[in-house]
């Protein structure tokens, strides 16, 4: 089966494999950009976060009520939410992987920070790598290039990854590109572009900036589903 994406804006996505639905980085009622999506319709079976900052968390507990999902991410993040009655997180930290039958799961480095909007503490900042039978693709989180991405294809046969690509808090266009390589994927989706003004990017530039590496870009519309 071919996965099936929804884009809900900045680093929110949802994934259909295997028939569970997996959503990343909930931050949609606070982006101006993202106000046609009604959060009360989005019921993943599981919630993966990467790092503590309000654009990757702002819905977080506001959909794991709601759907009753599984929340996945850092060991101080799952202890945040436990405070605030979300009991049914799995903690990790990086290095790990859990089997959760319909996929694994690795938790992997991101360049970043990590904190709440109070300044306490978030744990490191994460991205993903899961591996179900349908695919397997990389969910970088807010990462910076790294050398630690050359690790991943030792492992992992990545069908697609989803990359930060707007500058500034995360790597642009240029160093996603080569971090496409050190990665060994060829099929990339752009996220963490555009919500903001330091992120906007030139959408042209950047086809051409992958295309160039021999990498297929692909920039989603908020609120579009596709497959792969
Ligand atoms: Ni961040
Ligand atoms: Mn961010």
């Amino acid at each position: 089966m071919r996965p099936k994406i929804t884009y809900y804006g900045h680093s929110c996505f949802s994934i259909e494999i295997s028939g569970k639905s997996i959503l990343f980085d909930p931050f949609i009622t606070p982006n101006p950009k993202a106000s046609m999506i009604d959060v009360s319709t989005i019921q993943p079976d599981l919630i993966l976060v990467t790092h503590g900052h309000g654009d990757h968390i702002a819905d977080l507990v506001t959909i794991a009520k709601q759907c009753k999902a599984q929340v996945i991410s850092a060991y101080e993040i799952i202890e945040w939410l436990s405070d605030q009655g979300i009991k049914n997180g799995l903690p990790m930290n990086i290095g790990g992987t859990i089997n959760l039958g319909f996929c694994k799961i690795k938790m992997v480095k991101a360049e970043h920070s990590s904190s709440f909007s109070d300044g306490s503490y978030a744990g490191n900042a994460a991205g993903f790598i899961i591996q179900s039978n349908d695919c397997c693709f990389y969910y970088a989180g807010d990462t910076a290039l790294t050398m630690d991405m050359q690790l991943i294809p030792l492992s992992y046969n990545l069908d697609f990854s989803f990359l930060p690509i707007g500058d500034n808090f995360t790597m642009g266009v240029e160093d996603a590109v080569k971090a496409s390589k050190l990665i060994e994927c060829k099929k990339v989706i752009g996220m963490h572009f555009d919500t903001f003004p330091p992120i906007e990017i030139d959408h042209k530039h950047a086809y051409d900036s992958f295309s160039d590496g021999g990498i297929n870009l692909i920039l989603p519309l908020i609120n579009q589903t596709f497959e792969l």
